[in-house]
């Protein structure tokens, strides 16, 4: 019975073991199926991986092209560009807008839009009344005043920015710099304006000038028949002193109505501001002052210009004058010289002349060039007219910086090498022999 037992235990074990090879061997071939056909999905997924990476690299590549050529293309037009998002931050700025405004795109981006530009007249910045109108608007001029105080004429439009379901997410502002086509436009007024006074002038001077001369030739000879003791005298003096004004007067107003010609050749800007400031001292020795100090920092190495040295002489001592009558209580004249960097050219110069006088009100700055505007009692007013003529004829520009209370800085930019017109100039009224001599009377 036991035997039978173990003989068929046997038996069955063997066909057990081989059913269990079967199902192993089975399974061994299914799971190599399956790692086969996992082998295979990895080699697809490693196609579709690789396809997809060529597909982002070249997505990747389209922006950046595409994002180097919207910059490019900001930057290479010429008006000005910014965008800001709702709070009014800015987040776009070309090189044209930085240009008109004077600024630095690394010191703006995410600042509030009107702490870079306002509205001279105080309005809220265009772009942000577009935001708060939900509104484009199209060609709008208006003044503005810069960070570094600069006013200037611009032309604007604004458009809202919109998200692709039409949300608005900001404003663009395209705006042109106008100041040099108003400034043009304003000269050529002042220049019609400037014809007729000249016209003008020209008659009236011949007229006067001659019963002029012949008041101070009588009041001359009367005087000498006064003794010094006698009270006619000193009011004959006064005659003779009235008449040197008006003539004065005459001849600044012949001197700026007439066209203005340059005798020009290499001259020294230094030798030039010397003669200038050696009649300046002499002026303020004869008037005996002496609490204006006269300094000098000339910083050319090369001060050699291509100019008229009588004219720049006679515009360079209006300035000085100016200067000293602004310093009642004292104070010190500096006459500075140096090179031209940044915009301009580097062969052209500087020539700086500041007090630290009264001052010039704000609302006065822009009319001191105006021919015969004068705060003097005594002033014709047509200093600095001439001086704005000698240097724009020299192909210059003058500007003015004052600060009431503590001083004037007048600066001169003058190209090195201008070439004029050196025949036919008329000395009748040359600005030096007329008006110096008189000046230090
Ligand atoms: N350095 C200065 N400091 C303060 N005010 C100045 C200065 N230079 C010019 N001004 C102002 O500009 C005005 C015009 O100057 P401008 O030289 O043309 O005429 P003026 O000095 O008044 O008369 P003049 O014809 O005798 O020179 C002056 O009256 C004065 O108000
Ligand atoms: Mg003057």
């Amino acid at each position: 019975m036991e035997n039978t037992t173990i003989s068929e235990f046997k038996k069955n074990w063997g066909t057990e073991l081989a059913s269990a090879f079967h199902v192993f061997n089975e399974y061994t071939l299914r799971l190599e199926e399956s790692y086969n056909h996992l082998q295979n999905r990895v080699k697809e997924i490693d196609k579709e991986m690789a396809y997809t990476n060529a597909c982002l690299k070249d997505k990747v590549q389209e922006l950046d092209s595409l994002t180097k050529y919207s910059n490019n293309l900001l930057s290479s037009i010429h008006s000005g560009v910014i965008a800001v998002n709702l709070k009014g931050e800015i987040s776009t700025i070309n090189k044209a807008a930085e240009k008109i405004l004077g600024l630095d795109s690394s010191y703006v981006m995410g600042k509030k839009i009107e702490t870079i530009f306002k509205n001279s007249d105080g309005s809220a910045p265009l772009l942000l009344l577009a935001l708060e109108k939900r509104k484009n608007c199209i060609d709008v001029e208006r003044k503005i005043e810069t960070i570094r105080g600069v006013l200037k004429w611009i032309e604007s439009s604004v458009s809202l920015i919109r998200d692709a379901h039409e949300n608005t997410i900001g404003a663009v502002e395209v705006f042109r710099d106008l100041s040099e086509i108003r400034e043009l436009e304003m000269r050529l007024r002042n220049a019609d304006k400037l014809a007729a006074i000249g016209a003008m002038a020209a008659c009236i001077a011949h007229e006067i000038r001659n019963p002029l001369n012949g008041i101070e030739g009588f009041s001359a000879l009367l005087a000498r028949d006064f003794e010094d003791s006698d009270p006619r005298k000193k009011l004959v003096k006064n005659i003779i002193q009235g008449t040197k004004n008006l003539n004065k007067t005459v001849t600044e107003l012949l001197v700026f109505a007439r066209p203005l010609k340059l005798k020009s050749k290499d001259n020294s800007i230094s030798e030039i501001l010397d003669r200038t400031l050696f009649f300046v001292a002499e002026d303020i020795r004869q008037k005996g002052i002496h609490n204006i100090r006269i300094q000098k920092e000339y910083n050319l190495d090369n001060d050699i210009v291509r100019c008229d040295p009588e004219k720049l002489q006679q515009a360079f001592l209006n300035l000085c004058l100016n200067a000293i009558q602004s310093m009642t209580c004292g104070g010190d004249l500096t006459v500075f010289t140096r090179v031209l960097g940044g915009d301009y050219r580097n062969e052209d110069i500087q020539v700086g002349i500041k007090d630290t006088g009264v001052g010039i009100k704000k609302e006065l700055v822009n009319k001191i060039f105006d021919p015969f505007f004068t705060t003097k009692q005594e002033g014709t007013g047509l200093g600095l007219a001439i001086v704005n003529k000698v240097i724009e004829a020299h192909n210059g520009k003058i500007f003015v910086e004052s600060v009431e209370g503590s001083g004037t800085t007048f600066t001169i930019n003058l190209p090195k090498n201008n070439i004029y017109d050196i025949d036919s100039f008329d000395d009748r009224y040359s600005l030096n022999e007329a008006l110096i001599p008189q000046f230090l009377s």
